[in-house]
């Protein structure tokens, strides 16, 4: 191994041997992209004309008066194009692929929003593209299966495990084990061994650098606290990053689930029933049993059902630089739905876990105060589970009527 990396005990790269090359042909690609100037120019480049970038910092107006405490500001990543964060990521590793020459990418998906954002850079810059999937997923994120396939990408499901984002993980390092000469592994998240936690907040961190001069720009000050969800970790690094060195609070916040004391969470930071552990190549905090058998997660927001977090993350919560909390599936909803009526904006259920934590707080925090929740992503691809959640008649009616059309069709 040429270099590998840990933040305090955290991160590292436990890799089978014959992942070393390839790790070490990125390893290298990253540090010379890194080091040239013209490739974050090229970065910002196609971030603003391909997606949407600089996005804005909306100043909730509605949220701050009902509440009557903090200033609310939301960072618009739910503007990127295909709905979320993961953009950054994606079209970061893509400009790198072109770099390294190779031809084809893989990815894993939760919600399907990573693998929607690879298949979509994967056609952009004329890849080939396999998504990995757990079959819970796929069942709880069907829309966005249909559109990764209508881009060009073959979807496998995964049904070994538990059948979500950790086992999709495992079979995508499984075909790059097999594949390495041709393909590159888009990662989505700030986690896995080592350049992916550094590579991935990288290319995030263009969120923090935006919404620090935002908020500067037009409040002539900096935030009392910044709000992100954390699955894996990467919208959060993406904007604490922006005001690690400030006077700011970060709170991150995770899938409490059906609550702590349920056991049916994904909250590895926030609870106490993680561990320190080595697995998929890092070291971290997992949700494990004492024999150190991954446990199962539960959450409403397939996106942050994960049981590992970014090393980097584990690192500043014992540092105490950032604060970890919970937010359960119905505290979820209730934001969610909050921040609809009140501002007419759709976070996605990941992001409204932000949202959720930062209304727990509002009530008590002053005027003075300014804080920032970072939408990380867009709902409408929720609009299943969102449905069921509510119990919305009228929607219940339409998808009967629906399933009745279609079995009753000749195809
Ligand atoms: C909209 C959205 N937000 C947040 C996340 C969680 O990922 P991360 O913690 O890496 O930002 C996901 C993951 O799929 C997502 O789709």
């Amino acid at each position: 191994m040429i270099e590998t990396k840990y933040y305090g005990e955290f991160g590292g790269s436990f890799i089978p041997e014959i992942l070393v090359p390839t790790f070490d042909q990125l390893v290298n690609a990253f540090n010379a992209a890194r080091n040239d100037p013209s490739f974050w120019a090229e970065y910002v480049d196609i971030m603003s004309t391909y997606s949407c970038r600089p996005t804005p910092l909306t100043f909730a107006e509605n949220l701050t008066r009902y509440f009557g405490g903090p200033r609310i500001y939301v960072k618009r990543e739910d503007l990127n194009h295909t709905g979320a964060h993961k953009a950054n990521n994606v079209m970061g590793q893509g400009l790198l692929v072109k770099r390294m020459g190779k031809t084809r990418v893989i990815a894993e998906t939760g919600a399907g929003q990573h693998g929607v954002a690879t298949a979509t850079m994967a056609a952009k810059f004329g890849f080939e593209c396999t998504i990995y999937m757990g079959q819970v997923d796929i069942e709880r994120q069907s829309p966005n299966v249909f559109w990764m396939e209508r881009l060009g990408a073959e979807v496998i499901p995964v049904k070994d495990g538990t059948r979500i984002l950790k086992d999709a993980i495992n079979e995508a390092l499984r075909d790059w084990s097999a594949n390495m000469d041709n393909t590159h592994y888009v990662l989505g998240t700030a986690c896995g061994a080592h350049p992916y936690p550094e590579m991935v907040s990288y290319f995030q961190s263009i969120i923090g650098k935006e919404a620090r001069k935002q908020i500067t720009e037009r409040e002539h000050r900096l935030p009392s606290r910044v709000y992100a969800c954390v699955g894996g970790g990467s919208n959060a690094l993406g904007i604490f990053s922006g005001f690690l060195d400030d006077p700011v609070e970060l709170v991150g916040v995770e899938a409490g689930g059906k609550g702590l004391d349920t056991g049916l969470h994904a909250s590895r930071l926030a609870s106490r029933d993680a561990a320190i552990g080595v697995a998929q190549g890092y070291k971290t905090y997992f949700l494990q049993d004492s024999e150190g058998q991954m446990r199962e997660t539960h959450s409403v927001a397939a996106g942050l059902d994960y049981v590992g977090v970014s090393p980097i993350l584990s690192n500043l919560k014992e540092q105490g630089r950032v604060r970890f909390e919970s937010a359960t599936d119905t505290e979820v909803l209730d934001a969610f739905s909050l921040t609809l009526k009140k501002e007419g904006l759709v976070p996605a259920l990941e992001s409204a876990h932000a949202f959720a934590q930062a209304f727990k707080e509002a009530p008590d925090m002053s005027r003075e105060d300014i804080i920032i929740i970072n939408q990380s992503g867009r709902g409408d691809k929720d609009i299943f589970l969102v449905a069921d959640a509510l119990a919305d008649p009228e929607w219940r009616s339409f998808i009967i009527k629906k399933a009745e059309e279609y079995k009753n069709s000749k195809k």
